[in-house]
Formats: C-alpha cells, sequence, structure tokens
C-alpha cells in the first residue's frame, strides 16, 4: 500500500456543519434544506443528514439562501488591527471580534486571535479557528519573527540595536533574559524592532528597560508575511494556503 496516501478528508452532517458555522440551529439548518435553500453544485440538499466533505473550495460550490457559504472550519484570517481594539473575547469596549461577521462570533470551533497586540497596538494579527494551527504559530520553539514599527518618545541613542541583539536584557518581573532581537533604527525616533518570542508588553517593556518609552507601535510582519498596503485599518483577509505557508518562511 502507498505511503503517500492523502490524509483522508473530514466530512460531516450538513446540519451540524451549517449549526456549528453559526447559521441557526440544527433544527433551523434542517429548515433551510427543506425548503431547498442549500444548494451544493447547483442541486437542492433537502436532507440536513447529508455529509458534506470538508474541501477547501466549499464556499464557492455551496449557497446558503443565495449568498456563498462562509469560510468552512480550518480557517485563518490577517486582520489590519486598528488602534482602541482588543484582542479579546469579553472585555468591555470594542474587541476585535466585532470587525468581523456576526455570524462568525456564534461559530464553534471559535476563531481566536493568534496570540495578542496591545489595545494600543495596530497592524498585522492573525486569527483562526484551527487551535493546531494556532500552536504552531505561537509556540516558543517555532521562534517565528514578528517584526514591529517602533515611535519612541525620546531619541534614539544609537546603541539600541546592540543591546537588544546580546541576548541578555532583563525584563521587570521576569527571570529569564530576552532571546536576542534585531533593531534597525530608520529615523532619529523610529524603527523596525523584530522579535522572535512574545512576552507581555514585550516591545513597550524593552525600551522602558533602556529609558525609553513608545509612543507609537505597528505590526507590520509575521514570518515572511507582510501586512498589504491596501488592507485598511478594521479590514481582513482570509487566507489560503499558500499565503498562510508565508507565515513560517524563515526568509
Ligand atoms: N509588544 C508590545 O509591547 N505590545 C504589543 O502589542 C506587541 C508587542
Amino acid at each position: 500500500m502507498s505511503q503517500l496516501r492523502p490524509p483522508a478528508l473530514k466530512h460531516l452532517r450538513l446540519d451540524r456543519l451549517l449549526a456549528n458555522m453559526g447559521y441557526g440551529s440544527r433544527r433551523e439548518v434542517e429548515a433551510l434544506a427543506r425548503a431547498g435553500k442549500i444548494v451544493l453544485d447547483g442541486e437542492a440538499i433537502h436532507e440536513g443528514d447529508q455529509h458534506i466533505y470538508l474541501r477547501e473550495n466549499l464556499s464557492q460550490r455551496m449557497l446558503v439562501d443565495g449568498e456563498a457559504l462562509d469560510p468552512p472550519p480550518g480557517m485563518a484570517l490577517m486582520l489590519h488591527k486598528p488602534l482602541g481594539v482588543t484582542c479579546s473575547h469579553k472585555e468591555a469596549g470594542p474587541l476585535v471580534y466585532g470587525l468581523l461577521p456576526a455570524r462568525w462570533r456564534r461559530r464553534d470551533p471559535a476563531i481566536s486571535t493568534v496570540g495578542r497586540l496591545d489595545k494600543e497596538t495596530s497592524g498585522l494579527l492573525l486569527l483562526t479557528d484551527d487551535g493546531a494551527l494556532l500552536h504552531r504559530i505561537i509556540s516558543p520553539r517555532a521562534q517565528i519573527a514578528k517584526r514591529y514599527l517602533v515611535h519612541v518618545a525620546t531619541a534614539l541613542k544609537g546603541d539600541e540595536a546592540q543591546r537588544f541583539a546580546k541576548g541578555d536584557l532583563m525584563l521587570e518581573g521576569e527571570d529569564t533574559p530576552l532571546l536576542p532581537a534585531e533593531f534597525q533604527p530608520l529615523s532619529a525616533m523610529t524603527g523596525y524592532l523584530t522579535l522572535h518570542e512574545g512576552r507581555y508588553h514585550q516591545v513597550r517593556r524593552m525600551f522602558a528597560a533602556i529609558g525609553n518609552h513608545v509612543e507609537a507601535l505597528h505590526r507590520d510582519r509575521i514570518g515572511g508575511l507582510d501586512l498589504p498596503n491596501e488592507l485598511a485599518p478594521g479590514q481582513y483577509q482570509l487566507l489560503d494556503a499558500n499565503t498562510l505557508a508565508c507565515v513560517f518562511d524563515r526568509g
């Protein structure tokens, strides 16, 4: 028998699949099917118990009430996180999940942010409902590079790159030094900082540790994936497999 057989395709009952995607209860999905409102490859599916294979192109093949199906489970997207929204499911105030379609907030498995950006940080944020993918990206072993554009309050001294590169900087309240990080000054008050780990408020605390203060922070790259210029703050874009693979590029 061949060793290279592709993994078996997952399949789910139609009523379960659409209920888990936030389209309503299983009973409501069953009613949609009976009314001929769920169409696959041009043919109405009348039975809620019909099994549907989770192929990547399912959204192009299935219509629900005349509209293309939402992305099936196993989705990943990038969001241009604006300032002032929080990466949380439950805190008060505007949340990143409020920037996505309302139905997506009822999905199971839920969509979660891959790590977090502070409320007052903007830029590239990944979200997924795939727990294994999320852990592959945030795992400390992966050491995926994240690049930040930093604007500081006081003019750079010129030794920041050297201090961050040494791998001996300690943050207040911690007992293990930071991994080496790369800093590239761009002007007297700005520069790119590239990290290979993700500690709480890391960039802000790194500059505090060397006597400066971060005024503005924006993430523009994760691994080899850049935030596209045309993606305005608050907008998101689904990631296909090839674009997602860029996250794991080492450059
Ligand atoms: N470091 C910070 O201080 N804040 C962020 O949002 C990300 C990295």
